[in-house]
């Protein structure tokens, strides 16, 4: 058995800096991660970082237009405590040594992103989560901070009702390891490859979101799921909202600027609107027939090419060698595409779930910063200051506690569960092939358009998968490096997950941000002005509510 304080589980943004935080505080901290944590998917994240810190600008702004951004479902107090603390986390950020873009004048210089009233966005080019990844992976190696690296979590350890602990298995050897630490702090991410194809990494599986559902955590907003309004059509590559920060274009077919239309709510904004707003236009000239071979164009042509080849360098060479096109002499084709799940873990303002002992931030929380939608540069902020707030509440937390008893039967248990996936015989199911019906089910289905024909088709096609599954066999019986297994217990999270969506947005009738029922078209606040939470059960998720947190913002109609 291995003893730490706290655990952080994911060394993205989040688990990062929740793990500094928690050690400068005094615990003795242990990360536990998937991967090498510069290889997370935080590493992906492209356009910027928002935060009211330039002159002309306010907290209360930046409050507004998230709030207004989350179509309404945002908690406002938490929205609140994020953009007032968001100004000194990236001066510290800068401090740390994240070499963010300049201005003319040497200041720290910002860009313009979707539904924001200002130019609001810190930047390091097209790279600004690797930038901020590696700075940050800097501090954690400085402080020397254990990690458990390629180690996946198979399970939490619970006791007399409070987490305890988590099992984990190496896997470089197949050794599965009982854990046992005060307070766990889940960062394990989104979950974007429950849908197919996203825009996020093969590891983003939502492995914390389904073990917290699993021991009692109930999962808030899951129907708000976030489609991009720039993605590679082959892959779903991300194709940052920066290039249109920096004044792209959207074409339909016939050349017109699209986002102009008046039926598009955002003639001011235009392709700088909310992102739900803007996949819904994209979709809509793409359904009417006014697309291209079922995406629309990104034009960055006139923006020159030296700015492309400076701040938006990895999108031109993704562009170029995805796609095949030169962003600096021909538009590119794109669409919406999955991209950020808003909802999560249930936490409240310092991170701590419903489970004593239990704490989640970043994509895998839903403190409620985004509601309905997540504007553009919000996340890698969320990632930053709730990051910091969970490490410091966890280690809090742990500094109040002793260690609880454990023995090692837990741990024979969870090797038995696991031995025996491992012995069933080949039936030639394969796991890749569960995942992608689940995966393209998703997003025919719980896309930038729903309704309830499609809704309930997803949800009879996991329930069929779910019983595939139980069945599955690992084909490779090897210890080492068994990602076979890996990827057979990822999908195990992922069905569940895929079901919570599913069924959270066939509960939601009505529209609201990133769900847009076609069989509701219209917000209902008398009826839905409230957040959906869903509790495991074994016959599937149960739904209950909760009201939404308004400080001083009352729902208004959004244009942009
Ligand atoms: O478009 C982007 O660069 C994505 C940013 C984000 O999701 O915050």
């Amino acid at each position: 058995m291995i003893t730490h304080d706290v655990l952080v589980i994911g060394a993205g943004l989040a688990g990062l800096r929740a793990a500094l935080e928690a050690q400068w505080q005094g615990a003795d901290v242990a990360i536990i991660t998937k991967v090498h944590p510069v290889r997370s998917h935080s590493n992906a994240a492209q356009g910027g970082v928002n935060a009211a810190l330039e002159a002309g600008d306010s907290w209360e702004s930046h409050a507004y237009d998230t709030v207004k951004g989350s179509d309404y479902l945002g908690d406002q107090d938490a929205i609140e405590i994020c953009v007032r603390e968001a100004p000194q986390d990236i001066v510290e950020l800068e401090n740390m040594g994240v070499i963010f873009n300049r201005d003319e004048t040497g200041k720290l210089g910002t860009r313009n992103f979707g539904g924001a009233s200002f130019a609001r966005t810190y930047f390091v080019a097209d790279i600004t989560g690797q930038a901020m990844l590696h700075v940050m992976y800097e501090q954690l190696m400085k402080e020397q901070v254990r990690v458990y690296e390629e180690w996946f979590l198979t399970d939490l350890v619970m006791e007399d009702g409070a987490c305890v602990g988590v099992l984990a298995l190496e896997i470089r050897s197949g050794r599965l390891e009982l854990f046992r630490a005060k307070a766990v702090i889940l960062c394990t991410g989104g979950l974007g490859r429950v849908f197919e194809p996203s825009t996020n990494a093969l590891i983003c599986t939502g492995d914390g979101m389904a073990l917290a559902y699993r021991v009692g955590a109930p999962l808030m907003d899951m129907e708000m799921v976030q489609y991009h309004p720039t993605t590679l059509k082959s892959n779903g590559v991300l194709i940052t909202e920066g290039a249109r920060g920096e004044g792209a274009y959207l074409l339909n077919a016939s050349g017109d600027r699209f986002m102009s239309y008046e039926r598009y709510g955002a003639t001011n904004a235009m392709e700088l609107a909310s992102r739900d707003v803007v996949s819904r236009a994209e979709q809509t000239e793409i359904d009417e027939g006014r697309g291209i071979d079922g995406c629309v164009l990104l034009d960055c042509r006139h923006l020159g090419d030296e700015l492309i080849r400076t701040k938006l360098y990895q999108i031109w060479e993704l562009a170029l060698d995805i796609a095949n096109v030169d962003l600096t002499k021909e538009p590119v084709p794109i669409r919406p595409g999955m991209h950020y799940q808003m909802g999560g873990i249930k936490t409240d303002v310092i991170g701590a779930t419903s489970v004593p002992g239990l704490y989640a931030a970043g994509e895998t929380a839903c403190i409620s910063l985004h509601g309905g939608n997540r504007l553009g540069a919000n996340s890698l902020l969320e990632t930053i200051v709730f990051g910091r707030r969970s490490g410091a509440a966890a280690a809090e937390y742990a500094a109040a506690r002793d260690f609880a008893a454990l023995s090692d039967a837990k741990l024979r248990d969870e090797d038995a569960r696991i031995q025996q996936i491992m012995d069933r015989p080949a039936n030639g199911e394969r796991t890749a092939a569960l995942r992608l019906e689940m995966g393209q089910a998703m997003d025919r289905h719980v896309g930038v358009f729903r309704d309830e024909a499609g809704l309930q088709e997803v949800v009879d096609v996991l329930q069929g998968l779910k019983e595939r599954y139980k069945q599955l066999p690992v084909e490779n019986r090897g210890k080492v490096f068994n990602l076979d297994l890996v990827f057979h217990l990822e999908l195990e999270f992922m069905l569940d997950l895929a079901e919570v969506i599913a069924v959270s947005a066939l509960d939601r009738r009505e529209s609201r941000g990133a769900h847009s029922r076609t069989d509701y078209p219209e917000r209902n606040d008398d009826e839905w002005l409230k957040h959906t939470l869903a509790a495991w059960s074994a016959d599937g998720p149960q739904m209950s509510y909760l009201p939404v947190t308004i400080t001083r913002w009352k729902p208004e109609a959004r244009a942009y």
